[in-house]
């Protein structure tokens, strides 16, 4: 036998396999080398039990050892967290287009939700074309300034819907629980933008059902869910989220069709009234270049839905901390009433048409969105290639997180981060629409928030409205010192104690 011949043979024979196993296992290594850098996780759970209760304030206090962007291990979804200015920049600057689809629940996978709504659905044609109409049609300055008196008439409600609840809590020395008020009104004026209807109406028997339905929503999407983390275990729905959600979503969707059906109906007897959002969906024929020549009544439910999803939550919980900073800085609370004072005045209404003469006003609500951004991660999203990303290696389809609450506390680019200063707006250039990476609590690139507009008309309008008409303190037990300033992560971050306040009548002289 000729053992010169037959000994690189049998031993690549025998070897070869050892060689490839070792050879993918350094390939394995030297691109998990690449990943960024993170916390030691726990076999099979990886980070799961390091977040703790609110996963933005945990991983923002990671900045300091790991950088500027970190890697996570949720379960068993490979997740990039980006927690600084720096990173943002270069993430929606450089790579918006790698990044740009979005990770979705199980959940929002119900009734095929997430295949239809504008925040979820995949990037490709239909996300493009209802972003447009969304964006040239609906929520644009043109036809927000055509429904400023809708505006004025929710909030008109809800000052008076205040001044009853002060004079009940009063008799047992209580404040008003702000947030809630707020919700109602922002979901009643999304209802007559959307639909021209008043969905607060007690009244309105399907109006309460909606309302209800549309909250029980909320709490499913919102509630952590193990089948997110180990989508094997999905079919188990270990927690039963997705069955509550299959129940509630479709009841939501048969209340949004019944709208619909409703106005199809106006619309053939030729009923006169002014254009609505559902009147924009309902239409649109497509374009020449679009491939898509209609929406489905599917894709038109599940809009309507997503417009009270988007855009009621996100606008109480800011005016709630809003209210809450303001109480607890007495200096921040006079400064805007005396600017309310002076450009408004004691014998009108805070109109819409205020708001560019209110520079303090407008620094108000910029220095509670820096700190208590709503949607603190933004609405994860998906690599939807292999990306080098500043030197790192993300794999398809990783899970990115945008740490929006730590962003909003880099010491690199906010003197005294921690601290409520609405001065430092004052005379800055810095805005909310996406260019300055050190403030983006709607995003930024193209997945940026549809509803900038018509949420900078709200939040100031409804803000400046109940500074304007009452003068608030806290209510007895609790000074500026004891205030409870925790969060609680739910769809959106909300104060953890709902902030109770006391309106006092009599407008700023
Ligand atoms: C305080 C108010 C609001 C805040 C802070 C807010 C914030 C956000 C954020 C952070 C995103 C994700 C952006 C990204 O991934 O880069 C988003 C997306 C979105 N928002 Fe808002 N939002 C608010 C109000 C509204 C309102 C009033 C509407 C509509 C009536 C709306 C409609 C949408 C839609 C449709 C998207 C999905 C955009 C897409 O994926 O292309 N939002 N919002």
């Amino acid at each position: 036998m000729d053992w010169t011949w037959s000994f690189p043979v049998w031993s690549l024979i025998i070897f070869s396999p050892t060689l490839l196993l070792l050879l993918l296992l350094h390939r394995h290594k030297s691109s998990s080398n690449r990943l960024p850098p993170g916390p030691p996780g726990w076999p099979v759970f990886g980070h799961l039990f390091s977040l703790g209760a609110m996963p933005h304030r945990t991983l923002a206090g990671l900045k300091k050892q790991y950088g500027h962007v970190i890697w996570l291990n949720l379960g068993s979804i490979n997740t990039m967290v980006v927690l600084s200015a720096k990173a943002a920049t270069e993430l929606f600057k450089s790579h918006d287009l790698s990044f740009v689809d979005r990770t979705t629940k199980c959940t929002m996978q119900s009734h095929g939700y997430d295949k239809a709504s504008l925040a979820l659905a995949p990037y490709g044609t239909y996300w493009r074309v209802l972003k447009r109409l969304c964006t040239v049609e609906m929520l644009v300055s043109k036809r927000i300034n055509e429904t400023v008196s809708i505006r004025r008439k929710c909030v008109d409600d809800m000052l008076l819907w205040i001044e009853k609840e002060a004079h009940v809590v009063a008799e047992a020395r209580g404040g008003v629980h702000v947030a809630r008020f707020v919700f109602l009104t922002s979901f009643n004026l999304l209802g007559n933008l959307m639909l021209s209807r008043d969905l607060v109406d007690p009244q309105s028997k399907v109006g309460s059902e909606f309302l209800s339905v549309i909250t029980t929503l909320m709490q499913w999407s919102g509630h952590p869910n193990i089948s997110d983390l180990f989508p094997w275990l999905r079919c188990l729905d270990l927690q039963g989220l997705r069955r509550k959600m299959d129940r509630d979503l479709g009841n939501a969707l048969k209340i949004a069709s019944g709208f619909v059906k409703e106005r199809m109906k106006e619309r053939q007897e030729g009923t006169e009234r002014k254009k609505d959002f559902l009147d924009v969906l309902l239409e649109f024929d497509g374009s020449g270049k679009d491939e898509l020549s209609k929406l489905s009544d599917h894709q038109i439910n599940t809009f309507i839905l997503e417009i009270f999803l988007a855009g009621s939550e996100t606008t109480s919980s800011t005016t709630e901390w809003a209210m809450t900073e303001l109480l607890c800085n007495p200096k921040s609370m006079s400064k805007v009433k005396d600017e309310l004072a002076k450009v408004v005045g004691p014998n009108r209404k805070f109109e819409e048409s205020d708001i560019e003469n209110l520079p303090y006003l407008q620094a108000v609500v910029k220095e509670t969105l820096r700190l208590h951004p709503p949607i603190p991660f933004l609405v994860p999203r998906k690599a939807i290639e292999d990306t080098d990303f500043m030197g790192y290696h993300i794999p398809k389809n990783t899970q990115v997180f945008v740490n929006v609450w730590a962003i909003g506390r880099d010491e690199e680019c906010w003197d005294d981060p921690f601290s409520f200063k609405p001065e430092r707006f004052l005379g800055s250039k810095v805005e909310y629409k996406g260019q300055h990476h050190e403030f983006i609590p709607f995003g930024s690139g193209r997945r940026m928030c549809a509803g900038v507009p018509l949420a900078h008309r709200m939040l100031h309008l409804v803000l400046g409205s109940l500074l304007h008409e009452f003068d608030w303190e806290l209510d007895g037990h609790v000074t500026p010192e004891t205030m409870d300033m925790k969060d609680r992560l739910g769809v959106t971050v909300r104060k953890l104690e709902p902030l109770k306040a006391v309106p006092r009548k009599g407008k700023v002289e």
